[in-house]
C-alpha cells in the first residue's frame, strides 16, 4: 500500500498510448490515477466519459489523468469507441491513456482490488480508486469506492483545488468548501503568525472560549 506522503511507485505499464514509465509520463505537474472494475460496464462508461469531458478542467489545474483496469489494451481500445459515443466526444483518439493491468500487479501493489467483484474466471477486479500525485511524485490523496458506487468528478476537481491551495498557503479548507470561499487558518499557526499572514482574519466565538476557528478570505 502507498500511504499519504509516500513516493508514488515509478511503475512501468502497458497503456493505450504504449508502454509508459509513470514518473516520466507524469512530468513536473500533478497527476491522477483512477481505476475502474471492468471495460464494457455501465457505471465505468459514465465515469470515463465524464473524465474525458473534464480534461480541459484538469489541464487548467496542470493535472494529467490516467485510468486503469485489469482488461487488455485491445479491450480498452474497443471500449473507448463506446465511451466516446456515450459522452458525445468527437474527433480522433482519446484524451487520456488507460493502463492495462492484466496480471493485477499494480492492483495488488496499490491495494486497489475489490474482493466483492470478480471476473468470469473468478479473479478479483479493481475497485474505483483515486490517487492524486503531487509534483514531488508523492501521494497527496487516495480514496477507494466499491464497484457499485460511481464517483463524482466535480468533487475530485474540488479536491484538487483544495490540495493545490493548501500545498502553498497556511490554510485548510472547511466542509463543503469551494474555490473563493473562506478558509481556516491552520491550527499550527501561532496567534502572532496568524495576525501577520492574515491581518483581517475573523474568529468564530465558541463556548470553550478557545480561539481556534479562525477564518480568512485572504489566502
Ligand atoms: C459498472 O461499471 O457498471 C459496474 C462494474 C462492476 C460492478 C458493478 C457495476
Amino acid at each position: 500500500m502507498v500511504l499519504l506522503g509516500d513516493e508514488f511507485p515509478n511503475f512501468e505499464a502497458e497503456t493505450t498510448v504504449g508502454k509508459i514509465k509513470f514518473h516520466d509520463w507524469l512530468g513536473d505537474g500533478w497527476g491522477i490515477l483512477f481505476s475502474h472494475p471492468s471495460d464494457y460496464t455501465p457505471v465505468c462508461t459514465t465515469e470515463l466519459a465524464r473524465v474525458a469531458n473534464l480534461i480541459p478542467e484538469f489541464a487548467k489545474r496542470n493535472v494529467k489523468v490516467i485510468a486503469l483496469s485489469c482488461d487488455s489494451v485491445i479491450s480498452h481500445h474497443g471500449w473507448i469507441n463506446d465511451i466516446k459515443s456515450f459522452g458525445g466526444i468527437i474527433g480522433d483518439g482519446f484524451p487520456y491513456p488507460i493502463i492495462a493491468d492484466e496480471n493485477r500487479e499494480l492492483a495488488v501493489q496499490l491495494g486497489m482490488l475489490d474482493p466483492a467483484e470478480k471476473d468470469a474466471k473468478g479473479l478479483p477486479l479493481t475497485c474505483r480508486a483515486v490517487f492524486v500525485i503531487n509534483p514531488e511524485k508523492k501521494l497527496a490523496l487516495s480514496i477507494l469506492y466499491p464497484a457499485t458506487t460511481g464517483r463524482n468528478f466535480d468533487e475530485i476537481l474540488r479536491i484538487i483545488d483544495s490540495l493545490q491551495l493548501t500545498a502553498s498557503k497556511k490554510v485548510a479548507t472547511p466542509v463543503d468548501w469551494k474555490p473563493g470561499n473562506e478558509c481556516m487558518i491552520l491550527p499550527s499557526l501561532s496567534e502572532d503568525d496568524a495576525q501577520k499572514n492574515f491581518p483581517r482574519y475573523s474568529s468564530v466565538k465558541v463556548p470553550s472560549g478557545k480561539n481556534y476557528i479562525r477564518l480568512t478570505k485572504e489566502v
